[in-house]
């Protein structure tokens, strides 16, 4: 797809889409954006993210998703900026992601949960440089832990176009951030200043790829994001994007079989009757079920993952671990009951998340495809 860099094309463009789409009235086509020109650029210059006036997310804020000025975002103080391609292509880098995000989440909603997990799973291991896009035999890609991480073709979908707007720009790694907090965004949670300027790591190795795993203790699981300078409560925060997603079998089946390695007594026992039915405990399937099962759940963020905790009603064990270890009960419960203070904290913290050991300045490289290091 090419975009149009200029105004009156724009315009022409919305024109017809207007006038052919029955659907352009109800945002279909990601027109609420269009309207109001999305491919030229507002601002010219980067900024630093500014904190506005403190306003304590336990105070009670409003759910709705407000301006960026509304709430007390952190800098994550990395050497990112707010807007960094701003002066660095002719089109609107960001728009161009939220166009096309858009309009694959209106076609496949469980790009959200997918890119949320690719985005964690980049983060932890060299931290946000894109290396596990990296295509290749031993790279982190073909990790056990990565090997149901989904949204690859997707992330390499948005390179191609803009790569076709201005070649050698935008990293991989910036793409991926961009289309996750878009993504947070059409999901229910808060809109933030995304902040960009990432480049791409030149290193992607199998062996690296040490993720926490399902079956840890909530210490041993602290310990990991400890290591990444997060806290327990920002841990916490960001297990709650649990929330939407999917898990197979394998990483929770234990838990439901007298006898078996991580067998829970204490779950919820109309739970385990349901998911009894979807794994089996012979022959082993590869079924899923989703992670949060909160009934009400579709793929949209919000606190009641929490309140399924709270009800032994956790698929994994170590979210389950969370609403049982004295150490983090307190902050499950505080957020299973204000779903104001999910929402900022989520966001507050996923910017947190996005900025671990980046590559910046003559750091690592932009690639022309984000499966290859140049
Ligand atoms: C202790 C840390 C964590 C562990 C052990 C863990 C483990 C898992 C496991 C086992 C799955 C199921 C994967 C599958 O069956 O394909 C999963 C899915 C998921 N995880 Fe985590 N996770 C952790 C932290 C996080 C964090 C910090 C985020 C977000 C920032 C996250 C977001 C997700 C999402 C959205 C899914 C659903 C993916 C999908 O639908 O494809 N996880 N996680």
């Amino acid at each position: 797809m090419k975009f149009p860099t200029n105004f009156g094309l724009v315009m022409v463009t919305l024109g017809l889409m207007l006038i052919s789409s029955p659907l352009a009235e109800c945002g279909a086509f990601g027109l609420k954006v269009n309207l109001r020109n999305p491919f030229s650029k507002q601002n010219s210059k980067p900024t630093k993210t500014s904190e506005t006036p403190a306003q304590s997310p336990a105070a009670g804020l409003a759910p709705a998703p407000s301006p960026f000025s509304s709430y007390p975002w952190t800098p994550s103080g990395s050497g990112l900026v707010v807007g960094f391609y701003n002066d660095k292509c002719d089109s609107n880098v960001e728009v161009i992601i939220e166009f096309l995000v858009e309009q694959e989440f209106k076609k496949d909603p469980t790009i959200l949960p997918a890119l949320l997990r690719l985005q964690f799973h980049d983060c932890f291991v060299h931290g946000c440089d894109a290396s596990i896009l990296v295509d290749g035999p031993s790279t982190e890609k073909t990790a056990e832990a990565n090997l149901s991480v989904r949204g690859y073709e997707f992330i390499e979908r948005l390179k191609a176009a803009l790569e076709s707007e201005c070649p050698g720009v935008v990293s991989c790694a910036d793409i991926i951030a961009v289309a996750t907090k878009v993504l947070i965004k059409l999901g229910g949670g808060l809109d933030y200043p995304v902040e960009t300027g990432r480049k791409d790591g030149l290193v992607s190795n199998a062996a690296d790829v040490q993720l926490p795993n399902p079956s840890m203790t909530v210490d041993e699981a602290a310990a990991v994001f400890a290591a990444k300078n997060f806290t327990l409560e920002e841990m916490v925060v960001l297990l709650g994007y649990h929330a939407v997603g999917i898990a197979h079998c394998n990483f929770f089946q234990d838990r439901l079989y007298q006898g078996t390695a991580q067998f829970d007594s204490e779950m919820d026992p109309s739970l385990v009757r349901q998911l009894k039915q979807t794994c089996p405990q012979s022959p082993i399937t590869n079924n899923t079920t989703p992670l949060n099962q909160d009934s009400t759940n579709n793929n949209t963020l919000n606190n009641r993952f929490y309140g399924e905790l709270l009800g032994n009603r956790g698929l994994l064990a170590v979210d389950q671990a969370l609403s049982r270890d004295p150490a983090s009960s307190t902050i499950v419960t505080k957020l299973s009951q204000n779903r104001a203070l999910f929402d900022i904290r989520t966001a507050q913290v996923m910017i947190k998340l996005q900025a671990v050991e980046v590559l910046i300045g003559d750091q690592g490289g932009i690639r022309k495809t984000c499966g290859n290091i140049n």
